[in-house]
C-alpha cells in the first residue's frame, strides 16, 4: 500500500523508534498521523495529531479505535524490556510487564483496529518484533518470549486478516539506537533505518522486514539454531555467571 495518503497510527509515539515512524509517515505524505502515547503531551512533532493511548487498558484501545475511524495504516511499535532473566528474576512483575505490553497489548490493538482496516479497504499493520523473537538470550530472557509470542501473534493475524486484504508486516531488528538499548555498550541501528526499512516493506506488499545483519543471520540458522546461535550466546552466559564478562 501507498504511504502517501494513508491515516496512520502509532503507539508509543512520543519518543524512541516511534517518534521517528510518526516523523517519516508524516515526510512520506501520510494523510494524517496519530501519534498514541501514554503522555499524549509529550508528542510534540508538527503534523502529527496526539492521542493518549496506554496499550495495555483494553477499555481505552476500545475508545480510540471508535474515535479514529480512519485509520489505514496501523504501526504497533509500542513496547518495554526490563532485562530479566528466567530463573533468577525476583518475581515474575517484569515477565508479566513485557508479555501485557508486547504481546497482549499488541494483540489488543490488532483485534480493535481490524474492523478498521477492513472498512478501509483493508490496509496494513506493522507489528515491532525483535532478533529476540526467533531465539532466548538469558539477559532479556522474558522480553525474548514476549517477542516471540508477538512474532506468532503476527503470523496469526495475517493469516485471519488476508480475506479483509490487511497486511500484516513483521519488522525484527537487533540493537536500535533509543532509550530501550541505552545500557547496551554494542553497535546499533538507527531508529531512522529501522523504520525506513519497515515502511517500504508496506509499500512493497512484503510480509517481513530484517531491518539489520544480525536480524538476517538469526532468520536464516533458525532451522540449525542449536548449531550456530546457541553454543556463542551459552559461552557468553556461562563467562557473565562466573563473572569472566
Ligand atoms: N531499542 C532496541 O534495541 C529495539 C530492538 C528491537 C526491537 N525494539 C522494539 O521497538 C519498539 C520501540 O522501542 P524503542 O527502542 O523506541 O524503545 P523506547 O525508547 O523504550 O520507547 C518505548 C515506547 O513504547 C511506549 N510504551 C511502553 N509501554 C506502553 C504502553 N503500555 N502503552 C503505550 N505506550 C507504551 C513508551 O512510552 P512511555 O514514554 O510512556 O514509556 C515509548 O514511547 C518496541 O516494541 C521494542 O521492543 C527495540
Amino acid at each position: 500500500m501507498k504511504i502517501g495518503g494513508s491515516v496512520a497510527l502509532v503507539t508509543g509515539a512520543n519518543r524512541g523508534l516511534g517518534q521517528v515512524y510518526a516523523r517519516q509517515l508524516v515526510s512520506r505524505g501520510a494523510a494524517k498521523v496519530y501519534g498514541a502515547a501514554r503522555d499524549p503531551a509529550a508528542v510534540t512533532d508538527p503534523g502529527v495529531t496526539p492521542i493518549a493511548l496506554d496499550i495495555t487498558d483494553p477499555g481505552r484501545v476500545a475508545q480510540v479505535a471508535a474515535q479514529c475511524t480512519d485509520v489505514t495504516l496501523l504501526v504497533n511499535n509500542a513496547g518495554v524490556l526490563k532485562y530479566s532473566t528466567f530463573i533468577n528474576a525476583p518475581n515474575l512483575d517484569a515477565a508479566r510487564l513485557e508479555m501485557e505490553t508486547n504481546y497482549f497489548g499488541t494483540l489488543s490493538m490488532c483485534r480493535a483496529f481490524a474492523p478498521v482496516l477492513a472498512a478501509n479497504g483493508g490496509g496494513a499493520i506493522v507489528n515491532m518484533l525483535s532478533v529476540t523473537s526467533f531465539y532466548t538470550n538469558p539477559f532479556d530472557a522474558s522480553y525474548g518470549a514476549s517477542k516471540a509470542a508477538a512474532w506468532s501473534l503476527t503470523n496469526g493475524v495475517r493469516l485471519e486478516l488476508h480475506h479483509q486484504g490487511t497486511l500484516v508486516v513483521a519488522v525484527h531488528a537487533s540493537f536500535i539506537d533509543t532509550d530501550m538499548a541505552a545500557l547496551a555498550d554494542v553497535p546499533k541501528d538507527s531508529p531512522e533505518s529501522v523504520a525506513r526499512q519497515a515502511l517500504d516493506a508496506v509499500e512493497a506488499g512484503q510480509v517481513e522486514a530484517l531491518a539489520d545483519e544480525r536480524s538476517r543471520t538469526v532468520k536464516a540458522s533458525l532451522s540449525r539454531d542449536h548449531e550456530l546461535i546457541y553454543p556463542s550466546i551459552q559461552e557468553f552466559w556461562d563467562d557473565a555467571v562466573s563473572g569472566t564478562h
